[in-house]
């Protein structure tokens, strides 16, 4: 692929360069190993985000607005209506300096220490760290493992919602990459109105789609707008977490001060250089980010052949978004620790299975593992052929 003025320079990474101190992801491990873990992708900023980020810093770094950018939030709103997220009121926005903190102060805003929140597992573990830590208790689901993709539990899901009343939704989920369907989603808005439950809908993955279809936010339908508050940013799509920012949305601006409400002076206001960068991002991000969903389509289809030719033991089903694989290696000698096994084996770094179930569950997700795709072709084939030399 040849490298153009908005896609990312994608042949020329190499780890020693992306091995910088300041680099998470490239510095946990050891010099050696691959890693294929913490949800950052590998590629550089989006040439539009870099122009205006520089633009910025030259201009200066006094206090933002703090009361919310009005470009950023014309851009959101503009944004959310192709989602289904229309006639947000006034205030119906407010930000965040990451999209975290909404999932904790939602729960902190919306149950009371002791109760119950529902959701489905496995799920990204802040998830579970936002109800646990803060004195609640999980109400957990099972994801069900069908023919087509994982499924959710209908009588599961019902059983648990009757003593909860916040469900914490992940759409597209994170980390089977399911984009719950527009069948599911109505179930789903049943299920909430009928047990009459708050919701969160973490859309931080909606710009990394493979299905081509629109994306339908779960908020899209009236009769459960108002009890939904969702949460987004744009550091998956865009790569930019280093520049925490996230938002919080709901059609009910009493409802959304009142969980912004609940982290109150705890929670920083979001940095100037974030505001711009989203800024960019949603004005001239588009050409990047459709090249940077191909390239990620491509890989997701080069794993899936690999792993089908390669290892055939390895079970999972290809992703409809995001970089994230859910690989089942239980029939493996090593599933009891696999991750560990990979990381001393394989010398590939990818996070373990268990992290993303509470703790009772903890023993049956033991030899499944979450892989991070979104690399070069180059080092995902370095990785996998590692992979495929240890499991042999
Ligand atoms: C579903 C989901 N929500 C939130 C986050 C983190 O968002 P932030 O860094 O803005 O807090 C992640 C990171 O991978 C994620 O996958």
């Amino acid at each position: 692929m040849t490298q153009t003025q908005t896609s990312p320079a994608y042949p020329t990474l190499t780890p020693a360069e992306l091995r910088h101190p300041d680099s998470l992801k490239w510095t946990l491990y050891a010099d050696d190993v691959i890693p294929m873990w913490i949800a950052d992708m590998d590629f550089p900023v989006a040439p539009p985000i870099l122009a205006a980020l520089r633009e910025r810093l030259e201009r200066g770094l006094g206090y933002h607005q703090l009361a919310g950018d009005r470009v950023l939030d014309g851009l959101l709103r503009e944004k959310l209506a192709t989602h289904g997220l229309s006639d947000l009121p006034e205030g119906g926005i407010a930000m965040l300096p990451g999209v975290v903190p909404g999932i904790y102060a939602t729960v902190a805003a919306l149950t009371q220490p002791g109760e119950k929140v529902l959701t489905m597992t496995p799920i990204y573990h802040p998830f579970h760290l936002s109800i646990t830590g803060q004195g609640r208790e999980v109400a957990s689901v099972p994801l069900l493992d069908g023919p087509d993709g994982y499924e959710i539990d209908w009588d599961g899901m019902d059983a648990a919602a009757q003593d909860t009343r916040l469900l914490l939704l992940c759409h597209p989920h994170n980390p089977t990459g399911r984009v719950w369907t527009h069948e599911e989603l109505e179930k789903l808005r049943d299920l909430v109105a009928m047990h009459d439950l708050s919701v969160l809908s973490d859309e931080l993955h909606a710009d990394l789609r493979f299905t081509g279809a629109p994306f339908e936010s779960f908020a899209a339908a009236e009769r459960v707008r108002d009890r939904t508050i969702t949460v987004t940013g744009p550091c998956k799509a865009f790569n930019t977490a280093g520049l925490g920012i996230g938002v919080l949305i709901g059609h009910d601006a009493e409802l959304v001060k009142k969980v912004r409400a609940a982290a109150g002076g705890l929670m920083g206001h979001e940095g100037a250089m974030s505001v711009t960068m989203w800024q960019a991002a949603l004005k001239d991000g588009g050409p990047w980010l459709a090249d940077t969903v191909a390239y990620l389509r491509a890989n997701r289809d080069f794993l899936t052949d690999y792993l089908r030719q390669h290892l055939p033991a390895v079970k999972f089903h290809p992703v409809e978004s995001t970089y994230l694989a859910w690989l089942d290696l239980r029939d493996f000698p090593r599933a009891g620790d696999m991750q560990k096994f990979l990381l001393e084996e394989a010398r590939v770094a990818v996070h373990d299975g268990p992290t993303f179930v509470p703790e009772e569950l903890k023993p049956q997700a033991q030899g499944f593992i979450r892989l991070n795709f979104a690399t070069s072709r180059e080092i995902l084939t370095d990785a996998l052929e590692r992979l495929r030399e240890a499991l042999a």
